[in-house]
């Protein structure tokens, strides 16, 4: 049976000290068990100490950690996860993914993907993942892993850049899309069109936009320092949008991504 990812998680990418503090203080507070860092938002240990002293228990959370692209080598990755696991002050990961494919397969996927499978043969992770694949990147991973292995493929997806080859491809392929920046990091409250749907809704914009990606059976993992934002970002997945709706949004799709740096691999269109 797939392991269910909690949804929404909390995303922790720049946060560091107390908005980090109040992000996770509040966020497990109103019911948050997910949370979202790598080992290149340099949070890890922060996370781990706030985690630690919460008063949750280890068996309640589901952590997510990313192992940086510098880290894919047979020397490196292991070492790299036990290092993540030190600072987030547990035995285990839930999910551990690839952050980023090695760039212009630097390292050949097939060593990375065995480190990965590896770390959870040794306990060092309960599920893994990928994170930034391509259609033919997942295809050569799914080849290396077997079926079935690959829990999810963390992409960026929002009402701007909506992904639908991706996803398509991985909903095809058992593979759960985790779509990150899922508010496209706040300009999607300057959209018009979502502004319009949220005012008939009586509903804010990043709720009517959490609402479209569980229609999409996508889990989000958006970040919020604001509790009054952490508390609706979680309770929005109960408003169910029309067809109507949703075939406005389908429109807003214009291709613009936001994470993509100098070694991103060439993207679907
Ligand atoms: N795998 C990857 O390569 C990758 C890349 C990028 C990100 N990620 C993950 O995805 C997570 C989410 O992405 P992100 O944090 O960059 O962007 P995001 O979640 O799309 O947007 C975050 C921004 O939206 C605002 N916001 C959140 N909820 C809101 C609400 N209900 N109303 C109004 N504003 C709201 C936040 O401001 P306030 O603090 O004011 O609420 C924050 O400025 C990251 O934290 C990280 O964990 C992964």
């Amino acid at each position: 049976m797939t392991t269910a990812i909690p949804n929404p998680g909390l995303g922790t990418f720049r946060l560091k000290g107390e908005d980090l503090k109040s992000a996770v203080t509040e966020a497990l507070d109103l019911g948050y068990r997910h949370i979202d860092t790598a080992q290149i938002y340099e949070n890890e240990a922060e996370i781990g100490d706030l985690l630690a002293t919460s008063g949750v228990d280890r068996s309640e959370l589901f952590i997510t950690t990313k192992v940086w692209y510098t880290n894919l080598t047979r020397d490196a990755f292991i070492p790299s996860v036990r290092e993540s696991l030190a600072k987030l002050k547990t035995d285990y990961v839930d999910l551990l993914l690839i952050h980023w494919p090695s760039p212009d397969d630097e390292v050949p996927m097939e060593e990375y993907i065995s480190q990965l499978l590896e770390a959870r043969q040794l306990g060092l992770a309960r599920n893994i993942g990928i994170s930034n694949f391509t259609i033919e990147q997942m295809q050569r991973a799914i080849h290396i892993a077997g079926e079935g292995e690959i829990l999810t493929n963390q992409v960026e997806v929002h009402p701007f850049l909506q992904n639908n080859a991706v996803v398509e491809f991985c909903q095809r392929n058992n593979i759960v899309v985790t779509g990150f920046m899922p508010l496209a990091v706040g300009k999607v409250l300057e959209d018009k069109t979502l502004a319009r749907i949220a005012e008939q809704r009586s509903a804010s914009i990043p709720e009517v936009v959490i609402a479209w990606l569980k229609h999409r059976e996508i889990v989000v993992i958006p970040s919020s320092t604001k509790r009054a934002h952490l508390a609706s970002n979680l309770e929005c997945v109960d408003l169910v949008l029309s067809e109507n709706e949703i075939s406005e949004i389908e429109t807003l799709d214009r291709d613009e991504r936001i994470a993509d740096p100098d070694f991103a691999p060439i993207w679907d269109r």
